[in-house]
């Protein structure tokens, strides 16, 4: 057991997951259980033989650039039709992969593999230029050649009692592998999933490994719930994407550049990628922030438009106890004429903490709950946990095992592990039969009334005392006809759960879109939804780590997620509470979660003063819905996550980069939360342009920084300069107008912002431009016709 692993495990006998003595006894054995199948199903590394791909031998041209072939290994080298750049080694095709949404896009046909200067070779195409090293160092450029990344030769540890490069790459675990990568001195890195510490990923090494870190996380612990080994890498040269397309479990050591000011000795920004098996291949996508996005979304997925009340403010908690207590808390709301869109029971309204179950002492007519929560615009979404508890009788259990449905050991037995419910096993949903069985179970949540879908302990957590809490590294899965164990399937578990989900909820209702979101997930995760941030620490950390991983999740392409607000665990002030809240209103997923142990989260628990302020905040909310409903097609449509850093639209603004206390959302907004107690005014990095401060609309030039108030009715927000932002409309009655921002003073129509807006059920993209005429401020539509909306001109 290594540090991390040891100083998890400590973590997780002293959280309240494994307190009570039956339980912590079943950790003890579940955790020798555990490294037992492995002992028994997992070969020793035995001897192994390093390999480096060593002399270029010569090159085959093929559809968008073609194959090297070197001394010890192979490398195709392909740029798709959108400029995607894939690299893949051994033999290595982009297919299979888990990331991938459909077909493997097109090749550039027009890109062709020529030789090189020194022995190497080029493949030229209108996006990117990428040169392979005789000795197989591949460099992507910008069309202009300037370097964005340069990919070192790789190495290989090959088993000495491994079959060749042939059968690795006909989908054995092959041998693990390292890449060494730079980048230019003043890149920043960005990605790697969900991460804590970000957005911006400082020096150090992230590990590739879905991991519930237990109890709760701060800014730091890593890794957590989603891991993926997506770099998102931003430098003055451009911003490019790489995908080490590979499920492994691996890591990632990063080193931040520095430039020698002018001396001409830059260190460049360094990185190493690691697996422990699995095909070494990389895809590469570059152009400014949003066309990388664009890129990424295109070849792993468009995200799911959540359904528009997922996009209103939600409330939650682990242990509301009882169909009473539900009752009691949303007339609260209802009372104080706060807005609630949905309510989510967690495991606490299971019979036994039994997925698929209902307690029926304690909820004894959900269905009828469901209906009479709906009458009043409330919706009931419902915990989906993967552990089935092992209770031969119990119909779940029984038609799992009818099914064949269950991840088994290296020796054919059922893998069990602890989780709520007691000894449970655990779907392999990478097996299609698996994920249709278990999608057909949807049909009983939908029943009792639920209308979403939170996918929870889907790393897949078990209990442990000691080592990894997860399943057996030896256990055996599908992989949807590949075969493998445990490291492979591990990190792409929750995708397919959500895969499974996602798909029967769409059989089942096919008039609705779904609401899921997952706690882990995968590349491409977004197809099937969103996710929250999980359990983090309630504190002033916890508030700035929960933006972190919204921000980063964002830039790998998952565009929905969002905080428990106030933190999981604890009790927050309530100035940390309505910081945390104030903030949360501006997210994707806006919703108040809590453990069983923590304090209330009820807005009017925390002082007449926090009421006024987080109604405040609410109301807002439901005024944004419709630009929050468009932001959500724009994502599907464009991959740009709602929630963006604040150099998104200006990567070369160096100062902007760093600042990672504050986000846009969309093209219209800017907002800067308060992250720290007793503040009354905060600093707000602006980009280029002029800024209006919505609630005193004082305009503000950027680029640079100003001083804004931030008394606890507030966080700063502001709205650029020409800005169209559809809202609900003031009158009432579910109706949509347009606020507009005014120009800069002189600026012509159409040569302003303007706006884009998609209004429900219709779906369709309209675009409006505003711009001066005459001393006046003027919105019409682009290409012509009535505005159709409301307007209302703001920061005049
Ligand atoms: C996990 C989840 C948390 C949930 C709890 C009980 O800790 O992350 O949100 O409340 O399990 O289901």
């Amino acid at each position: 057991m290594d540090a991390h692993d040891l100083g998890r495990s400590v973590k997780w006998v002293t959280s309240f997951r494994t307190v009570g003595a039956a339980r912590v006894l079943r950790s003890v054995r579940a955790a020798w259980w555990r490294r037992r199948a492995d002992a028994v199903g997992l070969a020793g590394p035995g001897p192994e033989r390093a390999r480096v791909p060593g002399a270029a031998r010569g090159a085959e041209p093929a559809p968008g650039g073609g194959v090297v072939h070197f001394a010890r290994s192979s490398l195709r080298v392909r740029v798709a039709a959108g400029g995607a750049v894939f690299c893949g080694w051994d033999g290595a095709a982009p297919e299979p992969s888990y990331a991938l949404a459909g077909p493997v896009p097109e090749a550039d046909e027009r890109a062709v593999l020529e030789p090189d200067r020194d022995g190497g070779w080029r493949v030229v195409s209108e996006r990117v230029l990428v040169t392979v090293s005789r000795h197989g160092a591949v460099e992507v450029r910008t069309p202009g050649g300037v370097v964005l990344r340069r990919d070192h030769p790789p190495r290989w540890w090959d088993r000495a009692d491994a079959a060749g490069p042939a059968g690795r790459a006909a989908g054995g675990a092959g041998p693990r592998w390292a890449q060494r990568s730079e980048v230019p001195a003043d890149a920043r890195f960005f990605g790697l999933g969900g991460r804590s510490a970000g957005p911006r990923l400082r020096d150090g090494t992230y590990l590739l490994w879905n991991e519930d870190p237990g109890g709760s996380f701060g800014p730091g612990d890593d890794p957590l719930y989603i891991t993926m080994p997506v770099q998102l890498v931003v430098a003055d040269a451009g911003t490019h994407l790489v995908f080490h397309d590979n499920s492994w479990e691996g890591r990632v050591t990063l080193w931040e550049g520095e430039e020698g000011g002018g001396s001409g000795h830059d260190r460049p920004g360094r990185c190493e990628v690691r697996a422990a098996g699995g095909p070494l291949r990389t895809w590469v996508i570059t152009g400014t922030p949003a066309r990388v996005l664009g890129g990424w979304s295109a070849l792993t997925g468009r995200a799911a438009v959540p359904p528009a009340w997922a996009l209103g403010p939600q409330h939650a908690r682990w242990g509301f106890g009882s169909a009473d207590e539900v009752r009691r808390v949303v007339a609260g709301y209802r009372e104080r004429g706060l807005p609630l869109s949905a309510v989510h029971l967690d495991i606490d309204h299971y019979r036994g903490h039994r997925v698929f179950t209902v307690d029926r002492e304690r909820f004894p007519d959900l269905p009828g709950l469901a209906a009479e929560l709906r009458e009043r615009g409330v919706r009931l979404v419902s915990i989906v946990d993967p552990g089935v508890k092992a209770e031969p009788g119990w119909e779940v259990f029984d038609g799992g095992l009818a099914a064949d449905a269950f991840v088994r050991d290296a020796r054919g037995r059922v893998v069990r592990g602890e989780v709520w419910a007691g000894t449970s096993v655990f779907p392999d949903f990478t097996d299609p039969r698996a994920r249709e069985w278990w999608g057909g179970l949807y049909a009983e949540r939908l029943a009792q009334g639920f209308s979403g879908f939170w996918h929870d302990m889907n790393e897949p957590a078990a209990f442990a005392a000691f080592g990894e809490h997860t399943l057996p590294r030896s256990a055996r899965h599908a992989l949807d006809g590949a075969g493998g164990d445990h490291r492979a399937a591990h990190n792409v578990y929750a995708l397919c759960m959500a895969r499974a989900g996602y798909e029967a909820l769409r059989a089942l209702r096919p008039d609705e879109r779904p609401f899921l979101f997952s706690r882990s997930g995968w590349a491409g995760m977004q197809r099937y939804g969103g996710t929250w941030s999980g359990d983090v620490v309630t504190g002033w950390p916890g508030l700035r780590a929960s933006l972190a991983l919204v921000l980063g999740l964002g830039l790998c392409g998952v565009p929905y997620s969002g905080p428990d607000v106030g933190g999981f665990t604890g009790s927050p002030s309530p100035e940390l509470y309505l910081r945390w809240f104030q903030m949360g209103a501006f997210l994707p997923l806006f919703r108040t979660h809590s453990a069983i142990s923590a304090g209330r989260r009820e807005p009017w628990e925390f002082g007449a003063e926090v009421l006024a302020h987080a109604a405040a905040a609410l109301r807002e909310r439901v005024r944004l819905l419709p630009y929050f409903v468009t932001l959500a097609h724009l994502a599907r449509l464009t991959g740009a996550p709602y929630a963006r850093p604040v150099w998104w639209r200006s990567p070369e603004d160096r100062a902007l980069r760093d600042c990672e206390d504050q986000f846009l959302l969309g093209d219209a907004l800017l907002v800067a939360p308060v992250l720290e107690p007793g503040a009354s005014r905060r600093a707000v990095r602006l980009p280029r342009g002029r800024w209006y401060d919505v609630a005193t609309e004082r305009a503000y030039e950027g680029p640079g920084q100003v001083l804004l108030d931030a008394p606890l009715s507030r966080i700063p927000v502001l709205a650029r300069a020409g800005c169209v932002i559809p809202v609900a409309s003031s009158s009432g009655g579910g109706g949509v107008e347009l606020e507009v921002w005014a120009p800069a003073p002189g600026v012509g129509v159409g040569r302003s912002e303007g706006g884009v807006v998609v209004v429900e059920p219709a779906g369709v993209v309209e675009r409006f431009v505003t711009g001066w005429r005459e001393g006046a401020v003027v919105v019409g539509r682009e290409g012509g016709g009535e505005v159709g909306y409301r307007v209302r001109v703001r920061g005049v």
